[in-house]
């Protein structure tokens, strides 16, 4: 069978065959619980232990300042939930953006239900946001500011760094989201100067499920799990020990091959950007021409829907819709509108994210495959 060029990396990657194989022995004969003291449950231990470490090297922070979470949503929930409830007695105003993942978005939207007051910062047409605009929706009781590392959309960067030093100097705490950034471009939580930072497994070659949230040493969280000591009491719960350990696995890999991987991502997405822009007149590129993931290509195709062109090339490619046309409604998605890129071309985005495992031939193909959809469907 010939299966679909894959271009949806920014929605979940494969595993890494590494990451597989150092997961397997947790499903055989390590299956002891880490809290247990004795034979079967020192290797778990020391297999949650050494992930921490790994993906402690990787983000530049100390072992102890990483727990294990489900993923990229419940790293996100536990940091936004966890500084409210720690600090409500400061102040009750959060500072995000409008472009956030709704794994921030919701979180916001609901405590705004509980009394929290909320700041939606808006994008320039790169999708970025302004530190000036930041530092002007600074109120006395801003207690947060979550603002994330790349969108997963467009794959814009944004100045989390200039963010961080700016919310340092009035002690206002920082979180970012850097579920898309982590194993993409480099991630040094002391450079970035953040006090949380989300990660999540399944979109570095990890297994789904699996995901890691930094805390600041000398920071203190309300409980997000209420149970047993696990995670130094901040996350109740059995962990799961063979997901960490290919967790960890994965940041260990990312962090040997940021480099070759972020050459090559680069390569093959300049490579689709060139074809697609030889091959069809008039489409527009979205997000930062610079400050962008390497691997993220957010492309629009005028007066057209991108469901259509995802339908005509369904069979040969795989990837997601910058918008949902229903019978004879079209629903943008947040980012595109934050954005204000232009609604005739909005419908008819795609989002396209290429990853370590994309080949030049499978670029060529992709290539061929959308610009005779487009063609056919102009
Ligand atoms: C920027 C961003 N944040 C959070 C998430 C949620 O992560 P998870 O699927 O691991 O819950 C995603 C996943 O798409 C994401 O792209």
């Amino acid at each position: 069978m010939i299966k679909p060029v894959y271009l949806d990396y920014n929605a979940t990657t494969p595993n890494d065959p590494e990451v597989l194989a150092a997961m397997l022995p947790f499903f055989e004969e390590i299956f002891g619980n880490p809290s247990s003291s004795h034979w079967y449950g020192i290797p778990a231990k020391r297999a949650v232990e050494n992930a921490r470490k790994q993906a402690a090297s990787l983000l530049g922070c100390d072992p102890q300042e990483v727990i294990f979470t489900s993923g990229g949503t419940e790293s996100d929930n536990h940091a936004i939930h966890g500084i409210v409830r720690a600090y409500r007695d400061r102040g009750s105003h959060i500072i995000t953006t409008e472009i956030e993942h709704y794994a921030v978005l919701e979180v916001c939207r609901f405590l705004e239900k509980d009394g929290i007051s909320v700041t939606y910062l808006p994008v320039d047409e790169s999708g970025c946001v302004s530190v000036s605009d930041v530092e002007k929706a600074i109120r006395p009781e801003t207690i947060l500011i979550t603002v994330m590392h790349a969108n997963n959309e467009v794959g814009t960067v944004q100045p989390v760094e200039d963010i961080a030093r700016l919310a340092k100097s009035r002690d206002i705490i920082v979180h970012s989201d850097a579920a898309q950034s982590v194993g993409k471009i480099p991630v040094n939580v002391r450079q970035m100067g953040c006090d949380l930072l989300s990660l999540a497994g399944h979109k570095l070659y990890a297994p789904k499920g699996i995901g890691a949230l930094f805390i600041r040493k000398g920071l203190s969280l309300g409980k997000f799990m209420h149970g047993a000591g696990q995670e130094r009491g901040c996350r109740a719960g059995t962990e799961n020990v063979q997901q960490i350990a290919g967790l960890g696995k994965a940041c260990e890999i990312a962090e040997r091959d940021l480099e070759k991987n972020m050459r090559h991502t680069q390569e093959m997405r300049d490579m689709l950007e060139a074809g697609l822009s030889k091959e069809i007149p008039n489409i527009r590129i979205n997000g930062h021409p610079e400050k962008r993931l390497p691997n993220t290509l957010s492309v629009s195709f005028p007066r057209l829907e991108a469901n259509r062109i995802l339908e005509k090339a369904g069979l040969d490619i795989a990837a997601s819709a910058g918008a949902a046309c229903h019978a004879d409604t079209v629903r943008i998605s947040h980012v595109l509108k934050a954005m204000n890129v232009p609604f005739d071309y909005a419908k008819g985005t795609l989002r396209l994210s290429v990853g370590k495992m994309t080949t030049r031939k499978e670029i060529g193909t992709a290539i061929r495959v959308i610009s005779d959809a487009v063609k056919n469907l102009s």
